[in-house]
């Protein structure tokens, strides 16, 4: 068997996404998850582009083992350099550095002749070389480049020492059979002396048949995200390329992936819980209705035999088979470890073991069923590692007689109780307003979500708020679960508070970089 190497990049690409900027905690929750669902490569972050990326990228080359852990870096020194810093503690590690090689992007962004830019990429890859045996090349709107630019510094890269070479449909223009082209006449022009990459954008929804033409014709790394997150319309989505290597094995002889399919559904929750970029719901393979059989001529076939409409099972990419229902009333510590366990939560501490179980026993009391989907909803809350500054005490909501709504918040700071009450123009703007009196912020909510853990009237509600703390900085994101939903938004509010105090030397210094 052959494998696709499967380059994750959900950290970098994916956190290009707008509005999907994570805490250096949710990236190493992620990291951590990838490597569990089998990823060769983890590029973690951008280092150079700001403390806070180089920071998120060393903490995971401290922890992921298996999986390769890679920094991006502009085929400039110093982002080179601050790349090597940063995966320096990984026991495998990649430098990927890149440059445009497409004509408009020569000319106009980096004003570079030709020669230049080889000059430039040779310097980069040397240099890269230096650090670690692992170096990607990836020529930037590779598929807008003309091919004997693309081969000439191609050749160059390969002798500086590049082991990958990666080849982006950077602007997402390419069709399938164009880009099957392009991989099969490098395939043969580098032959074995690298690996061809494809990385492809979903800007014209062709970047997971871009990916899949570009692995018929050669490429042996396909670059993708979780959910398809990326810059603008997204990437090649990693879920589905797992999957139709799997399901189409008849096309791809004898190729195959070290993605364990099973942790398909986990990761893409988590990675839609942190961002709050939620799949539309007929997104292939992890949209909400993937697997969902509505008519009734299609109901009446599954149930017969499910190869009828399915060419997937469920339980393929992690889906239990039984809907999930699992926990109790009566289920005791055991029975509540093993299913954590069982859900992948394999480094949680005693302490957050604790607090979690206290927190499945009120749900017992308030919730008839207990669901996979409630019981990793309560371990996201309560396995964070930010220190928790700010702790929701006490909720009371009523409305007034002239229409708006009365909030009245005690919240402890640093274990100090505080108190006070305000009037807002509907429940969920006097909670803000008074939680935002008492913490002593002046913020603006940039978006805000409610949704159902699960299904039923007793459901949890789960929020997710995008909060701006200081202007011209990136908002910051906060969950909060509840049976309750003000007292979700409640929760909410003061995660992304408590993120926004663990953060705020890094946000100071996060402006303008971008590729
Ligand atoms: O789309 C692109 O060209 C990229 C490169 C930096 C690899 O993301
Ligand atoms: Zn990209």
């Amino acid at each position: 068997m052959e494998s696709v190497i499967i380059f994750d990049t959900t950290l970098r690409d994916g956190e290009q996404s707008p509005g999907a900027s994570m805490t250096t905690e949710e990236k190493i929750k992620i990291a951590l998850g990838l490597e569990r669902l089998g990823v060769d490569v983890i590029e973690a972050g951008f280092a150079a582009s700001s403390p806070g990326d180089f920071e998120a990228i060393a903490q995971i080359a401290a922890l992921v083992q298996k999986s390769t852990v890679c920094s991006l870096a502009r085929a400039v020194p110093s982002d080179i350099e601050a790349a090597a810093k940063a995966i320096a503690k990984a026991p495998k590690k990649r430098i990927h550095t890149f440059i445009a090689t497409s004509p408009i992007h020569m000319e106009y962004k980096l004003k570079l002749t030709p020669n230049k830019v080889i000059a430039k990429a040779i310097e980069a890859v040397r240099l890269a070389k230096s650090f670690t045996d692992d170096v990607e090349f990836s020529c930037e709107d590779a598929s807008r480049s003309e091919m004997p630019f693309l081969k000439e510094i191609l050749s160059a890269v390969v002798e500086a020492g590049a082991t990958t070479l990666n080849l982006p449909d950077t602007v997402g223009y390419r069709f399938p059979n164009e880009i099957g082209t392009m991989i099969a006449e490098l395939a043969s022009f580098i032959g074995n002396k690298a690996i061809l990459s494809v990385h492809c954008h979903n800007d014209l929804g062709q970047a997971t048949a871009n990916a899949v033409y570009g692995i018929l014709n050669g490429a042996r790394q396909v670059e993708c995200t979780i959910n398809g997150l990326g810059e603008r319309a997204g990437n090649t989505a990693l879920e589905e390329v797992a999957m139709i290597l799997k399901t189409r094995k008849d096309l791809f002889g004898n190729l195959t992936t070290n993605i364990n399919t099973q942790e398909i559904y986990g990761i893409s929750k988590l990675v839609a819980d942190i961002t709050g970029i939620r799949p539309q719901p007929n997104k292939a393979i992890v949209g909400k209705n993937a697997f969902a059989h509505e008519s009734g001529i299609h109901q009446d076939g599954v149930l017969k035999n499910p190869e009828t409409y399915e060419i997937m099972r469920p339980n393929d990419i992690g889906i239990p088979e039984n809907n999930g229902l699992v926990l109790g009333k009566h289920s005791g510590r055991a029975a509540f470890k093993d299913k954590i366990l069982a859900l992948g939560y394999k480094n949680i501490s005693e302490e957050e073991f604790q607090n979690a179980f206290e927190r499945f026993k009120e749900l017992c009391d308030n919730k008839k069923e207990i669901f996979d989907d409630d019981i990793r909803a309560i371990l996201g809350e309560e396995t964070t590692h930010i220190p928790q500054i700010f702790v929701l005490e006490c909720l009371q909501v009523s409305v007034c007689s002239n229409g708006q709504h009365c909030s009245a918040v005690s919240i402890t700071k640093n274990g100090e109780t505080l108190s006070d009450s305000a009037l807002g123009n509907g429940a969920v703007d006097s909670i803000l307003k008074t939680i935002d009196r008492v913490s002593g912020q002046c913020s603006t909510l940039k978006d805000y979500k409610v949704e159902a853990v699960t299904s039923g009237k007793d459901a949890l509600a789960k929020v997710v708020v995008k909060v701006q703390f200081e202007s011209n900085k990136p908002a910051i994101i906060g969950h909060g679960v509840d049976i309750d939903t003000l007292t979700a938004t409640a929760k909410a509010y003061i995660s992304a508070l408590n993120n926004y105090f663990d953060m705020k030397d890094l946000i100071s210094n996060k402006e303008g970089m971008c590729l």
